[in-house]
């Protein structure tokens, strides 16, 4: 390649840098699979991408021949069906920009794949940042939240920082109502952290979107879930977060995760997602909290059997060293409440000099 292709295709290139999000209310269910409408509105606390984090970088050129998708220093199978659903993203995105360039997307997780830390989160979050600014459609965090919520429903709250809803919507049949709202941004209540204990770094046995299909076709106590999450749990818990009151909120976080993992149970096959070391986490918390006679700590787990524990910073070390006790907890991790997506300049771009000619096949 001739060194003005390169710097042509160099000045190209686009990286954003975001990370995941941890729901204190969750999603698990759809209403519509094909857009991804979720039965009910959920709230989510982003994490400061200094701790963990995805970049993605992208370059979007008519000299490429196909698509490159390169995950963790790994090319995907775009024909694979969750990697195609998930690389849906780029196409709508071309869509809007009425382009039909062929695009290189190289993006890298600082934490382990499926490991239930929702690292679809990180990477579509970014990935939608990353696009806008490659193909200039200078749309807005609502319009990026409904195309990130496209590729993965969680992914879509991490299109912004602090603490942020996803609403439901549901009246409308292009799924434009079903889009994220910040309900406190990351300085207004900065101490917040989550205390991940990883208990298994593998991935995980059903995925999340086969699991809660099961679940709403199943689940018989299901079927009280989505109302009462809408009328009660949605706005008690914004309640608690615009007053900053840590016991209200941490109740609420744990009952609801409790509530989910009672639904993954009464799925038929029943999921199983918690195991012993999960169930040791959730007592030995509630025992804490009831020495300190409040909630200091909050657990909550996704589809897998990691605990985050949401405190807050003077309450940090207390929980680092009750989950560093659990026998089976390999790892812990502790992360802020942070910002939405940040663009990065090009000395940070994962796409560089040394790798575009390994990963293009260019047009003659
Ligand atoms: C348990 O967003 O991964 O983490 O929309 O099918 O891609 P799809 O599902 P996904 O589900 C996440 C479920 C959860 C709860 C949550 O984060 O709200």
């Amino acid at each position: 390649m001739d060194e003005k292709t390169m710097q042509d295709l160099l000045g190209k290139v686009f990286t954003a840098k975001g990370s995941s999000n941890i729901a204190f209310s969750k999603y698990w269910g759809k209403e519509n699979e094909k857009l991804i409408l979720p039965c009910n509105s959920s709230i989510s606390m982003t994490l400061d991408n200094k701790d963990v984090h995805t970049i993605t970088s992208v370059l979007f050129s008519d000299k490429i021949e196909s698509d490159v998708f390169v995950l963790n220093g790994e090319i995907q199978d775009l024909e694979n069906k969750d990697t195609k659903e998930r690389f849906e993203i780029v196409n709508i995105m071309r869509k809007i920009a009425d382009t039909s360039k062929k695009a290189l997307v190289i993006s890298e997780n600082s934490f382990p794949t499926a490991a239930g830390l929702a690292s679809s989160a990180s990477g579509i979050s970014t990935l939608v940042y990353a696009c806008n600014d490659a193909l200039k459609l200078g749309l807005s965090a609502k319009e990026l939240s409904i195309i990130a919520r496209q590729g993965s429903g969680s992914s879509c709250r991490s299109v912004v920082g602090g603490i942020a809803k996803w609403n439901k919507g549901g009246n409308e049949s292009d799924g434009s109502d079903s889009y994220v709202e910040q309900i406190v941004d990351e300085k207004y209540w900065p101490e917040l952290m989550d205390i991940i204990a990883i208990v298994d770094p593998g991935k995980k046995k059903v995925s999340s979107r086969a699991g809660m299909k099961q679940t709403v076709e199943t689940s018989p106590l299901y079927k009280l879930r989505p109302k009462y999450v809408e009328e009660n749990i949605i706005p008690q818990l914004t309640e608690a977060i615009k007053s900053r009151d840590f016991e209200a909120m941490g109740k609420l976080i744990m009952k609801e995760s409790n509530d989910l993992h009672a639904v993954m149970l009464d799925t038929y096959p029943p999921i199983f997602y918690l195991n012993d070391i999960s169930r040791d986490i959730i007592y030995a918390v509630h025992e804490l909290n009831q020495s300190r006679g409040k909630i200091i700590g909050a657990y909550t787990f996704d589809a897998g059997p990691n605990a985050h524990i949401i405190t807050t910073q003077e309450n940090k070390d207390g929980i680092i060293s009750l989950l560093k006790n659990i026998d089976g907890v390999k790892e812990v991790l502790s992360v802020k409440i942070g910002s939405g997506p940040v663009m990065l300049g090009n000395e940070e771009a994962l796409i560089t000099k040394e790798n575009i000619p390994k990963f293009l096949k260019l047009t003659a």
